[in-house]
């Protein structure tokens, strides 16, 4: 299945933070049709931008505390984006509301990663929510962005068991091994248009997605 470099979909990964998604979105691409050929972070010194660079990636760091609003530091990021002529968008971990003029502008080449069963716990601390709720399974979601945060079409989901005397971090370690192996794939479906965002739904080789595909 693996194709040669010039054939690749090249991707932006727009992260925060450690970016261990990113790493297996890296580690996974000679398996695939897409390449990460660019990383931009809205923090300097983050782990994720060095292990980029590690690969020999291009980063760019985009800075959101130089901006006054949302929509200047968007405008940003779409120009880099358009600069390196890359309209695939992956967030792995990117910790920023994007403007409805941002998503609108990458609609249905977007794509998200979180860490619960949406439309459980969308935003933050969602390991300790489904702990609070003494939830039965937990797992993650990966989905179209559109201008609802966490709220776009969902594609894929994977989810465990949650046993006796759990944590937040041991959920989190579970949620993330399977992050790992379910994102590649599903970003490997969008740059070959297996999934596609109509009229805001979601749709696998042409069946709209009435139930979130499980990962297999
Ligand atoms: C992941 O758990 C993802 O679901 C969430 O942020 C976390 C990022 O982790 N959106 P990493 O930076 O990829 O390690």
């Amino acid at each position: 299945m693996s194709s040669s470099v010039q054939d690749k979909k090249p991707i932006a990964v727009l992260i925060s933070g450690t970016g261990s998604n990113l790493q297996a979105l890296i580690d996974a691409e000679q398996d695939y049709n897409y390449q990460v050929a660019l990383v931009i972070s809205n923090r300097p010194d983050t782990f994720g931008v060095e292990r980029a660079k590690q690969h020999g990636i291009t980063t760019v760091v985009v800075d959101h505390t130089i901006y006054k609003t949302r929509a200047e530091f968007d405008t940003q990021l779409a120009k880099t984006l358009q600069e390196h002529r890359i309209d695939t968008v992956i967030l792995a971990g990117f910790m920023r509301i994007l403007t409805p003029e941002f998503t609108n502008l990458f609609s249905g080449k977007m794509l998200n990663i979180h860490p619960s069963l949406l439309p459980k716990y969308p935003g933050l601390n969602t390991h300790q929510k489904a702990l609070d709720n003494q939830d039965k399974e937990h797992g993650l979601s990966i989905h179209f962005v559109t201008s609802e945060l966490d709220g776009g079409p969902v594609i894929l989901q994977a989810k465990f068991t949650v046993g006796e005397n759990e944590s937040v971090a041991k959920l989190q370690e579970q949620v993330q091994i399977l992050e790992h192996q379910a994102y590649p794939k599903v970003v490997n479906w969008l740059v070959q248009s297996q999934i596609q965002l109509r009229n805001n739904q979601a749709y696998f080789n042409n069946q709209l997605i009435t139930e979130p595909l499980q990962l297999s």
